[in-house]
C-alpha cells in the first residue's frame, strides 16, 4: 500500500484529508461526454484497483474481479450491445420522454481510454456463507462497494468513470467469456477527462433532479415522522456551493502540496460555516473561473 494512501491513526482525519474525502464525493460525476484520448498510467490504474480491492465485503469474501478491456474491436462490440439494449429499453420509457432519452449520451465506451468490467464471483466462498445464508445477494452489494471505491478514487486522481448498465447481461457475459457463476456488476468507461461537469448530466438535460435529502429521512420506522432538528440541519447544509474543479488541479496522492485556493478554503467542510462558504463562492461565481454548483 503506498504510504500516501494510508490514513493517520486517531479518531478522524485531519481537516485537509477530511475535506478531500468530501470533495471526491461531492464532485464525483458519471462521465460520458468529456473523455480525452490521454492514456492512463498503470500506476494510476493500480491505485484505483487497490482502492476497489479495499472495499468492504460480506464475510470478507472479496468476490470481485476486474476485467480490463483495452481492445478497440472488443469495445466496439460492447457498444453494439449498448445500442441494441437502448433500442429495447426505449419503448419502456414514458412516451413523452422518449425523444429526450434518444438525445442523452449514456456511454463513452469507445472514447474513453479503457473499459473495466467489475464482476462478482458468486461461488468464491462456497461452503462458508458468512452473512449470506439469509441474504445471498450480499456478495452483489459487496461488489458495488468496490465499484464505488474505484469511482471515488478515480475522481481524486482526475480520472472520469461512467457506468454503463444499458447492456444485456448474458450477451456481455458471452462477449467477455464470463463463466455462469460470475455476475457482471458494472461495466465502466474509464479515462482522463476535459472536465467534471458541475451537475449530473441527467439533471443538466432535464431528466431528473436530486431529491431533497430531508424528505428521505425517516424516524424509527418506515415513514416515521420526526428528526426535525436533523432535517433542518440537512436543509441548511444543502445550500453549500462547490466549484467545478479544473482538471489541472486534480487531487492525487504524491503530488506536491499547494496552498488551498480561496474556493477550497471556502469549501472547508470542517469549518461547518456553510453559509459563509456559500456567500464566498457566490461572490466568485460571476468571475466565470469557478462556475458554482449547489450541493443538494
Ligand atoms: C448502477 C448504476 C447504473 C448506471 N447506468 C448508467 C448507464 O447505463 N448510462 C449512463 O449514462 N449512466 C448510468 N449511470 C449513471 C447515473 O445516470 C448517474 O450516476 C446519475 O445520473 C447521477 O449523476 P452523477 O453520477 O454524475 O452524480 C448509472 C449509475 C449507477 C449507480
Amino acid at each position: 500500500m503506498p504510504e500516501a494512501m494510508t490514513a493517520p491513526v486517531g479518531d478522524g482525519f485531519d481537516q485537509v484529508a477530511r475535506d478531500a474525502v468530501y470533495r471526491a464525493m461531492f464532485t464525483r460525476r458519471d462521465v460520458r461526454s468529456h473523455f480525452t484520448s490521454e492514456a492512463i498510467d498503470d500506476d494510476v490504474l493500480a491505485r484505483l484497483l487497490l482502492a476497489a480491492h479495499h472495499a468492504p465485503s460480506v464475510g470478507f469474501m472479496q468476490p470481485w474481479n476486474f476485467i480490463i478491456i483495452r481492445n478497440a474491436a472488443r469495445r466496439a462490440e460492447v457498444r453494439d450491445l449498448f445500442l441494441a439494449a437502448r433500442e429495447q429499453e426505449l419503448p419502456e420509457i414514458e412516451a413523452e420522454r422518449q425523444a429526450l432519452y434518444r438525445k442523452l449520451k449514456l456511454e463513452g465506451i469507445c472514447e474513453s481510454a479503457l473499459n473495466i468490467c467489475i464482476t462478482c464471483d458468486r461461488e468464491r466462498s462456497k461452503g462458508s456463507p458468512l452473512g449470506r445464508w439469509h441474504n445471498p445477494e450480499m456478495d452483489l452489494y459487496s461488489t458495488v462497494c468496490a465499484v464505488q471505491n474505484f469511482w471515488l478514487a478515480a475522481r481524486a486522481e482526475g480520472v472520469g468513470v461512467g457506468w454503463v448498465s444499458i447492456i444485456e447481461a448474458q450477451a456481455l457475459k458471452r462477449l467477455l467469456a464470463v463463466p455462469d457463476h460470475v455476475t457482471p456488476i458494472a461495466y465502466l468507461c474509464v479515462g482522463r477527462v476535459s472536465q467534471f461537469a458541475p451537475k449530473p448530466d441527467l439533471e443538466t438535460h432535464g431528466w431528473g433532479r436530486r431529491l431533497p435529502l430531508s424528505d428521505l429521512i425517516m424516524s424509527e420506522t418506515f415513514c416515521g415522522q420526526g428528526e426535525a432538528p436533523l432535517k433542518s440541519t440537512v436543509a441548511r447544509l444543502n445550500s453549500v456551493a462547490a466549484p467545478a474543479v479544473p482538471v489541472d488541479q486534480r487531487v492525487a496522492p504524491a503530488v506536491p502540496q499547494r496552498e488551498p485556493s480561496k474556493v477550497e478554503s471556502a469549501l472547508s467542510l470542517s469549518s461547518r460555516n456553510f453559509d459563509e462558504a456559500s456567500a464566498s463562492l457566490a461572490s466568485q461565481a460571476g468571475s466565470g473561473t469557478w462556475p458554482s454548483m449547489v450541493l443538494k
